[in-house]
């Protein structure tokens, strides 16, 4: 018999949505702050449409929002009931037993194995590198911020962010930082998605569906 399984609470699956709509908005806006390819219409030779700076206004704006979705998202793993089966999957992440499990079900050797928690230990391990990825791509972001808005937050946060910004190198560094923690989403990207959907039909468990209505299928003995 098959059966509906509550998998991801609902605010885990809205902060999902809206990473990737911040990760989807930054990066388009991002590519073109580095090379702004396209002019903005120009009027008796001077640029007057000003769409790098329209540009800079949409990356801070999703950029303040992924970081307030990541900060509900670490809050929701620590203290979401339903987030449970998330802390869970770390037991399997320093388990060699489950990566070698793992391993065989990618090359078709084995079964797809059940763990202790929702992830597999390599899903685990590629979702805390994005999870750091985020914190560095927002770290260096903020302090790009401050050093392009000097009023009110950014006035603010100048004299916090700068001995990191030291540390990080200096502010050339910072950039070139940035730039490239962008390039570990552009890789991320593709490989999650194709791996989210072979997982979903080749394991025919729906765990696509999961992350969109909250539950996936379980198969379950008759008896039970
Ligand atoms: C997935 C997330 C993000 C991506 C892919 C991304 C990408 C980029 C890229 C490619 C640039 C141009 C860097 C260069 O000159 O080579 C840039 C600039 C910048 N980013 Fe981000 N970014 C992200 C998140 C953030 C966040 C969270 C903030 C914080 C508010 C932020 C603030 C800025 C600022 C202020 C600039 C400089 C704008 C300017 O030069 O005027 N970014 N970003």
């Amino acid at each position: 018999m098959i059966k509906k399984h509550y998998e991801f609470s609902s605010w885990l699956r809205i902060t999902h949505w809206i990473r990737v709509l911040a990760i989807v908005i930054l990066t388009a806006t991002g590519f073109y702050l580095a090379y702004p390819f396209i002019s903005s219409a120009h009027s008796g030779g001077e640029p007057v449409n000003f769409l790098n700076a329209l540009s800079r206004s949409w990356h801070v704006i999703f950029g303040f929002l992924l970081i307030a979705v990541t900060i509900g998202k670490f809050y929701l793993f620590i203290f979401d009931k339903q987030s449970q089966i998330e802390r869970s999957s770390f037991w399997d992440f320093i388990s060699p037993k489950a990566w070698i499990k793992q391993i065989g079900y990618y090359m078709l050797i084995n079964k797809h194995p059940h763990g202790e928690g929702v992830y597999n230990p390599l899903q685990f391990m590629a979702y805390v590198g994005i999870y750091v990825a985020i914190v560095m791509i927002s770290v260096t972001g903020i302090i790009l911020y401050v050093h392009v808005y000097h009023e009110g937050l950014g006035g603010i946060l100048f004299d916090i962010v700068r001995p990191l910004e030291v540390m990080l190198g200096g502010l050339a560094w910072v950039r070139e930082l940035h730039h490239i923690f962008m390039w570990v989403f552009i890789i991320f990207l593709p490989i999650h998605i194709y791996l989210a959907i072979f997982n979903s039909i080749y394991g025919k468990s729906g765990a696509m569906d999961s992350i969109i209505s909250g539950y996936r299928w379980i198969k379950k003995k008759k008896n039970h």
